[in-house]
């Protein structure tokens, strides 16, 4: 009856919608706590894809409550789309449970995420401009609008014109934009909070009765380590908390309550922003992982940055979310190769680093120390559904990540589907 944090422990994109889904099974409740649609998580299930954003992975099984917790930031159009997407698919979005305390993203976020890009020119972030950073920025400087604010029209219109105004004042005598209609966005975001209205609910209470129920509850990280606020590689990073301790934060859940902490790791390393990134490759090697493992932005369709594994990033990862568990996916995407690459170390200035360096500029002049593997062939992975059937050369790299994280490897993803999964120890 556990509590368990899934969390990226790279720059996003690990896999953590699959490793997700495929926990949900087994789980009661499923809880997005932090981020926006900016991430862009996909599930196959019988060959079908589905790419979700804001619901929770676990929506795709019938009858689990899916949560939009309190630090989640809510585009109204982009989850109003989202449901009906789904409902189209076939799928039953009355399961879904939205925080009354999550914040609004509305159009001016969008629209300053881009002139803010725009302006930094060069030193841009390379964010998803889903407007999630201006939302995020407008929470801390309390002047956001909170969901239960947003589905009370009188309060709403108060504090959407008010923001208007403010916001075109920014937009025209800073960045030389044009203004945004408050009263034409009104009548539009009312209609989306007409129909979000009856999801809305304390989701704290929500996740806490359960727990004390005895019931299953899946926390789905968005984003990863090296993306947060804090932890990250600032300031490349997102505006919230991927890692563990944010599911605290974003779901109004204390400490005591979380049980296993499992690390989502992709095989190899990928990034689709701007910022430093240590193990980058930009020969033939990125070359054939890019196109064999479709990196391509979920959300963005940006080709994303490749790279061999950094085990020194991942390690970090378990340290500041207390991994207890990590889930190694796209095994596969590795498969075929003569011989794979893992970082160790960094080389910095003569000195070792076994810890990740918490400035970017460090980081930015550190080389990786890679140990050399030998590969395994593309297509045994294919049939290995059991830890019995991994080629030795496979359990040789998981070993030896193992030990530079310091962590445990629980779950192997081996291809994209639901059943291509392989569990080494029971999670719930
Ligand atoms: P997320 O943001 O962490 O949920 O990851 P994304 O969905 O953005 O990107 C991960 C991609 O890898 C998706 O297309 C998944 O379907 C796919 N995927 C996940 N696990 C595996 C795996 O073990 N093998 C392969 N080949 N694909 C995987
Ligand atoms: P999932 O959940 C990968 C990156 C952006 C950019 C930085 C800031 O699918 O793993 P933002 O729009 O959040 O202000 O952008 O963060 N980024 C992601 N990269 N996967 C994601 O989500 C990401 N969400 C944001 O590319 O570098
Ligand atoms: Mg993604």
């Amino acid at each position: 009856m556990p509590a368990v944090v899934v969390v990226g422990t790279q720059w996003g994109d690990e896999g953590k919608g699959k490793v997700v889904d495929y926990l949900a099974r087994n789980a009661d409740v499923v809880v997005r706590y932090q981020g926006g649609n900016n991430a862009g998580h996909t599930v196959v299930v019988d060959d079908k894809e589905f790419k979700l954003h804001l619901i929770p992975s676990g929506i795709l099984y019938p009858g689990k409550l899916c949560v939009i917790g309190n630090g989640v930031v809510v585009n109204p159009a982009v989850l109003v789309r989202e449901m009906a997407y789904l409902e189209e698919q076939g799928i039953n979005t009355s399961a879904l449970r939205i925080s009354d305390a999550a914040h609004v993203i509305l159009p001016y976020h969008l629209e300053q995420d881009k002139l803010e890009e725009e302006k930094k020119g060069a030193q841009r972030i390379g964010t998803t401009r889903a407007g999630v950073g201006p939302a995020y920025a407008d929470k801390s400087a309390r002047f956001g609008l909170r969901m239960h604010e947003f589905v009370e029209p009188d309060v709403f219109k108060e504090k959407l014109y008010a923001n208007v105004a403010s916001k075109n004042r920014l937009f025209t005598q800073v960045y030389g934009a044009g203004e945004f209609d408050a009263k034409a966005m009104y009548d539009e975001y009312s209609a989306y909070a007409r129909q979000l209205r009856p999801y809305l609910t304390d989701t704290s209470l929500t996740i806490n009765e359960a727990i004390d129920a005895g019931k299953n509850v899946l926390f789905e990280g968005a984003q990863g380590t090296l993306l947060d606020i804090d932890h990250g590689t600032y300031p490349f990073v997102t505006s919230s908390h991927p890692i563990a301790g944010g599911a605290c934060i974003g779901a109004g859940v204390g400490p005591t309550r979380i049980d296993k902490v499992i690390g989502v790791v992709k095989a190899y390393t990928s990034r689709v922003g701007d910022g430093p990134f240590p193990t980058e490759l930009e020969d033939e090697v990125a070359a054939g992982i890019r196109e064999r493992g479709h990196e391509y932005g979920t959300t963005t369709g940006r080709p994303r940055r490749v790279g061999w594994l950094d085990a020194v990033i991942v390690r970090y990862a378990a340290r500041v979310s207390g991994l207890t568990g990590m889930a190694v996916t796209r095994l596969d995407i590795l498969g075929g190769m003569d011989r794979v690459k893992m970082c160790v170390s960094y080389k910095w200035r003569g000195q070792t680093l076994s810890e990740f360096p918490r400035d970017i500029r460090v980081l930015g002049e550190c080389t990786p120390v890679y140990e050399e593997f030998e590969g395994w062939p593309a297509d045994v992975l294919d049939r290995c559904r059991r830890e019995e059937d991994l080629p030795a050369a496979v359990r040789k790299y998981l070993r030896r990540l193992e030990e530079v994280a310091r962590t445990k490897v629980v779950l192997l993803g081996l291809g994209r589907e639901r059943t291509a999964t392989v569990r080494l120890e029971p999670i719930f």
